[in-house]
């Protein structure tokens, strides 16, 4: 990345940091009435329903990470796919407003990203370009026609700034961003359930762009516009997509006729990180420790996934599950092969924190690579390599020294006391 792009990436990762005397900067005051569409419509589009049903619903969430015979790239498939990753969950309601959940957690719940599919030769499809509808499960044709197409599927993803700097201004770009991680470990799993391999092609900003129709400025004209940020191969394909339609159809709503504030930082670091993604990269790059009693289905840990929140201060987590819970977020190239937990000659890193629970530091976040630590475009694509958790007790520990971990716990507990959560 040249020098100066590095240059406004980190000064806009300075500036939208919370601080002990300061949050980033943000709109304050919200009108909750005045919230952003929760869906984008694509007005005019050609609507086409997908199949609900979940079609891997026996396997049990221990065999997540086996081999599973991969299944054809058909509507019911794509349908089943993608309930299990970007699709709605569940519906909550409270005093009079109603929302809805899905499949991947999302900050605010404001859900930024949009999902494309791209389609050739599927059975029950035309080939073309789709917007993924998540309110109606259904496929809004956006691009078709044109010369003959290579054969695959394959997913995009955008992100509308606008929805998150609605209520956290400044810091809307980190959202955005960590929410396209949180969609692709979402695909990493719906995927091994149906037996595909997604892979992240190594297409520039400018590429995705284009074959996701979002460079056709004039159609965006007097609405939120899209940042393209990925798109993947749901099944080993050439680097070559279809990308010259013949046809267009569509227009995309409005979400917010009445924006309150402009934060001219987000464009600012997202014009910064346009360009390639480090680098072409299996998404299913990810391990489930197997020894698990009581084993549930993976379809139904994924469609009942929730956020922990209301913590009535009296329910306990036995810490053997806590620890097989933060043992699931190793990535898989950093668990040993036989034993399953991390790998050696990985510990040798610096510490960055350090929580002490039950007299011992038994969680430490340590850098894999100090460079790790640059903040890059698709960074959330690779964040469980960078800060893995390492809670494995036959690691042989790099105890940070007595007086280094109490300063540690001692800036956690004053961020505890001092910092209450913004959101
Ligand atoms: C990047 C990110 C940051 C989040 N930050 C908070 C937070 O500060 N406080 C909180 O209670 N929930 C937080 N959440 C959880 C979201 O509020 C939650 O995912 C969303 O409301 C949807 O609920 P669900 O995860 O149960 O589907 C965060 C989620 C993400 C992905």
């Amino acid at each position: 990345m040249h020098k100066n792009r590095v240059a406004s990436v980190l000064a806009y990762h300075t500036r939208s940091k919370h601080a002990l005397n300061r949050y980033a900067a943000g709109p304050g005051t919200l009108d909750w009435e005045a919230q952003p569409a929760a869906f984008r419509d694509w007005i005019d589009a050609q609507q086409i329903a997908l199949p609900r049903d979940v079609v891997v619903s026996g396997i049990p969430w221990s065999a997540l990470s086996a081999a599973h015979p991969s299944l054809p790239l058909n509507t019911p498939n794509l349908g089943s796919f993608l309930r299990l990753c970007v699709g709605l969950t569940a519906w909550k309601e409270y005093a009079g407003s109603r929302w809805s959940l899905r499949a991947h957690p999302s900050s605010g719940n404001l859900h930024p990203t949009e999902t494309w599919l791209i389609a050739a030769d599927v059975a029950g499809l035309e080939n073309g370009l789709y917007h993924y509808q998540n309110l109606h499960h259904a496929l809004e044709r956006r691009a078709w026609g044109g010369e003959s197409h290579p054969s695959g599927v394959w997913l995009g993803f955008s992100s509308i700034h606008w929805r998150e700097a609605w209520k956290y201004g400044e810091r809307a770009f980190r959202y955005c961003q960590l929410d396209m991680g949180h969609v692709l470990a979402a695909v990493s799993y719906a995927a091994a359930l149906h037996g595909w391999k997604p892979r992240l092609l190594a297409l520039d900003s400018d590429a995705i762009a284009g074959c996701l129709g979002l460079d056709r400025e004039a159609d965006f004209a007097g609405v939120e516009n899209e940042e393209a940020e990925v798109i993947i191969a749901l099944e080993p394909t050439d680097e070559i997509l279809p990308s010259s339609w013949k046809h267009w159809a569509g227009e995309p709503g409005l979400l917010d006729p009445r924006p309150l504030h402009q934060w001219p930082v987000i464009e600012e670091v997202a014009k910064a990180t346009r360009g390639l993604p480090p680098a072409a990269k299996a998404v299913t790059d990810f391990s489930i420790p197997r020894q698990y009693e009581n084993d549930i289905r993976a379809a139904e840990v994924i469609l009942k996934r929730r956020s922990a929140q209301a913590f009535d201060g009296e329910s306990v987590m036995p810490r053997a599950i806590f620890k097989q819970m933060l043992a699931g977020l190793l990535p898989a190239d950093l668990r040993c092969g036989g034993c399953g937990r991390m790998k050696h000659g990985y510990i040798r890193c610096y510490w960055c924190i350090a929580l002490k629970v039950s007299n011992r530091a038994c969680m430490c976040y340590p850098a894999r690579r100090p460079q790790c630590f640059r903040y890059r475009r698709h960074s959330a694509i690779h964040s469980p390599g960078n800060l893995p958790i390492l809670n494995c007790p036959c690691i042989n520990w790099l105890q940070p020294k007595r007086e280094r971990l109490r300063a540690h716990c001692l800036v956690i507990r004053i961020l505890r006391h001092v910092a209450p959560s913004p959101s």
